[in-house]
């Protein structure tokens, strides 16, 4: 038998009905339609409403389930759920243990991975190293988040970027050599400086004036996070191909995390990679965070084809970044 590799081997998916537009917006902060299109690329992006479900886990369970009914998978033969999340359901127990359960992955034990518009990339490469053990066989890794609650829709630099989603991809063991190949994956804790919400932790717990100070909401400094995310998402994508001696031809598909279409342009360029092979649907979602990527997978899977190299590239708080070179494992 050869070496064991894990393939991505079904992806499923969740966005909320609610649609918030760039029009809508006009009318909750000074902003325009033409400055979020040409500064972000972002037209609409989905918004989890009271009425429909509330919290992380409802979107994952959602985008699970998605997955299980297109896969036809028996939920009790899961052996583990991770969650990958920055908004987590609530603090200490884990959304993913309840998600396991709700899902019938009665088998499972779950827990969530947190490191902000990484994690799921982060939690790409933990399903892979699980399976590679040959003790797991079947990880269920899903990317969700509720971005709309720690928002502050008062701050336009912040409420026009982001949505709320998810989506799930199971991780099986290949014996074809499919699945993730090679990981470059990187943090720098001078990011929480630039991207973080400052209350709610142990470092400053809610309290009255916190609440008061609007400490409980996302805050960032666009312009240093853009400068560090368009430098160090690049530079990883970059270095993913030199290190397995990938050409641009050799590339099928660049999945990027979905944070700002210039973003993404920067780094299929430095890749020198034609656009047409970049997925995009940021102008549907925004940012999703920890979904963007698994959401992608989901848009494009009928287009996926066996054998297909996919370089995955992500920035985000924390800092953390990174790159994944996967082949593809599946015609639909
Ligand atoms: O996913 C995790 C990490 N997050 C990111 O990667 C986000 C990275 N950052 C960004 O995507 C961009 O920095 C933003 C989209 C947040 C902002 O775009 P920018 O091109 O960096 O704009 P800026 O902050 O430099 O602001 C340019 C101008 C300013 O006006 P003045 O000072 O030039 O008169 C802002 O006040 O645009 C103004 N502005 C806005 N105008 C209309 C800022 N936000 C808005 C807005 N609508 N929503």
């Amino acid at each position: 038998m050869g070496k064991l590799s894990a393939a991505i081997t079904a992806v499923g998916a969740y966005v909320p009905n609610f649609v918030l537009t760039n029009k809508m917006l006009e009318g909750m902060v000074e902003t325009n339609d033409e400055w979020i299109t040409t500064r972000t690329g972002i037209k609409e992006r989905r918004i989890l409403k009271p009425e429909e479900g509330e919290g992380t886990s409802y979107l994952a369970i959602k985008a699970a389930e998605d997955l299980i009914e297109k896969r036809r998978l028996d939920p009790t033969e899961i052996d583990l759920v991770m969650v990958a999340t920055a908004t987590p359901d609530t603090l200490v127990a884990s959304t993913a243990a309840y998600v396991a359960t709700k899902i019938g992955a009665t088998n499972a034990f779950g827990y969530d991975l947190l490191a902000a518009c990484s994690s799921f990339l982060y939690g790409m490469s933990t399903a892979a190293n699980y399976v590679q053990t040959g003790r797991y066989k079947k990880v269920l890794l899903i990317g969700a988040d509720k971005m709309s609650s720690i928002v502050d829709y008062t701050d336009r630099t912040t409420c026009i970027i982001f949505g709320d989603g998810a989506g799930a991809a199971l991780f099986e063991p290949n014996e074809e050599g499919l699945g993730l190949q090679d990981e470059y994956l990187r943090s720098n804790g001078v990011g929480r400086n630039y991207l973080s919400m400052d209350a709610g932790g142990s470092l400053m717990p809610a309290s009255m004036e916190t609440v008061k100070n609007r400490k409980h909401y996302i805050y960032q400094d666009g312009k240093s996070v853009f400068k560090f995310a368009v430098s160090n998402m690049a530079d990883a994508a970059a270095r993913i191909m030199e290190q397995n001696a990938l050409t641009h031809e050799d590339v099928a598909w660049l999945v990027p995390h979905q944070a700002n279409k210039r973003i993404i342009d920067a780094t299929a360029n430095r890749m020198g990679l034609d656009h047409a092979k970049v997925m995009m649907n940021i102008q549907r979602y925004g940012n999703t965070t920890s979904a963007t990527l698994p959401l992608l997978l989901a848009d494009y899977e009928d287009q996926l084809k066996k054998g297909d190299n996919l370089v995955f590239a992500a920035f985000g708080g924390g800092f953390t970044w990174g790159a994944i070179y996967l082949k593809w494992a599946y015609n639909k």
